[in-house]
């Protein structure tokens, strides 16, 4: 639910197209959405967060702001010459969501600003144009059309690359539990723009549900996906690659549980794949099989449906 603060200035400048209004975010906004969570780490006493743009915004801009905003059931606030400093005073809110030409923003005092990027998916994507292989989608035994749901999307860099390997017959469908996280990254799948052009394909593909997995497998119909996949949060620590890191503060830090996993296997047609670090033990609880790739600092293991190899 979100309350109408103060009230609304119409700006002449973009024909009407941007509302001035101040909406705060009432707590349950976050929360009361199926099972989308507000980021659990992020600190008590965030007041709200507010959608802007850049300064001297672009209508592409204006637009994508205003996008973003409605997704979020928020309107856009006018930036007019303010800094953010001084737009947190004047609205009373520590989080600002920043739109420009570059994508959107989150900006946290104190934080490094948080926004989507392709991560590892774009050099990995290239590895795979030069003929080379990647780990994960041997682990996943991926093939052209599959239809992939990834339940712990994060940042959507192992999606992008399962959308990539199932290509335009395949499907990705990737499910993040915290709400902001899943329409930052959804908003950057469909906004980023990229010279590689299958990496931008690739990226478009994916459809992205906010929801916690558990629940998301519970609702889906036994046999309904070629792969599921896991990449939990607490072996993040181990994962090299930094650009992950920033998420840290946005995601869902839970373990993998028992359940989720039975859920997975009912679900999966061919295997559901996890990925943890190389000291990591969660496929021996699991009874999952390991496929070790020398020199990677993360184990993947599978557990075969229906069969075993
Ligand atoms: C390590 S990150 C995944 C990184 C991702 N594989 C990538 O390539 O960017 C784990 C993500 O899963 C999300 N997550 C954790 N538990 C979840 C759950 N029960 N349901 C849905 N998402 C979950 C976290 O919020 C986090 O964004």
């Amino acid at each position: 639910m979100v309350q109408i603060l103060f009230d609304r200035q119409i700006n002449p400048a973009y024909n009407n197209m941007i509302v001035t209004v101040y909406v705060k975010i009432v707590e349950s906004f976050f929360l009361n959405s199926s099972s989308c969570q507000k980021g659990r780490r992020r600190k008590e006493g965030n007041k709200g967060v507010i959608v802007t743009t850049g300064l001297e915004p672009g209508e592409e801009t204006l637009r994508h702001a205003a996008e973003l905003a409605s997704t979020l059931g928020l309107q856009v606030v006018n930036r007019r010459d303010f800094s953010l400093g001084q737009m947190r005073k004047r609205y009373g809110v520590e989080e600002v969501l920043v739109v420009s030409a570059l994508g959107a923003r989150l900006e946290v005092p104190g934080k490094k600003p948080f926004f989507f990027h392709p991560n590892t998916s774009a050099f990995r994507i290239k590895r795979l144009m030069r003929g080379d292989t990647d780990t994960m989608l041997v682990a996943c035994q991926i093939q052209p059309g599959d239809e992939v749901l990834d339940a712990t999307l994060g940042l959507g860099a192992d999606a992008i690359v399962f959308s990539h390997a199932t290509g335009a017959n395949g499907k990705v469908v990737g499910i993040e539990s915290e709400r902001l996280l899943a329409i930052l990254v959804e908003d950057g799948l469909r906004h980023w723009s990229s010279d590689a052009e299958e990496l931008e394909q690739a990226m478009r593909r994916i459809e992205v549900r906010c929801g916690n997995h558990l629940e998301v497998l519970r609702g889906l119909p036994a046999r309904s996906f070629d792969v599921v996949y896991f990449d939990p949060m607490f072996e993040i620590t181990v994962q090299s690659s930094s650009g992950i890191a920033g998420v840290r503060e946005l995601a869902n830090p839970d373990a993998l549980s028992e359940e989720a996993v039975l859920e997975a296997q009912r679900v999966a047609r061919k295997r559901v794949v996890m990925k943890e670090g190389k000291e990591g033990r969660m496929y021996e609880r699991f009874g999952f099989t390991p496929f070790r790739s020398r020199g990677q600092q993360v184990v993947y293991s599978y557990k075969e449906i229906g069969g075993g190899e």
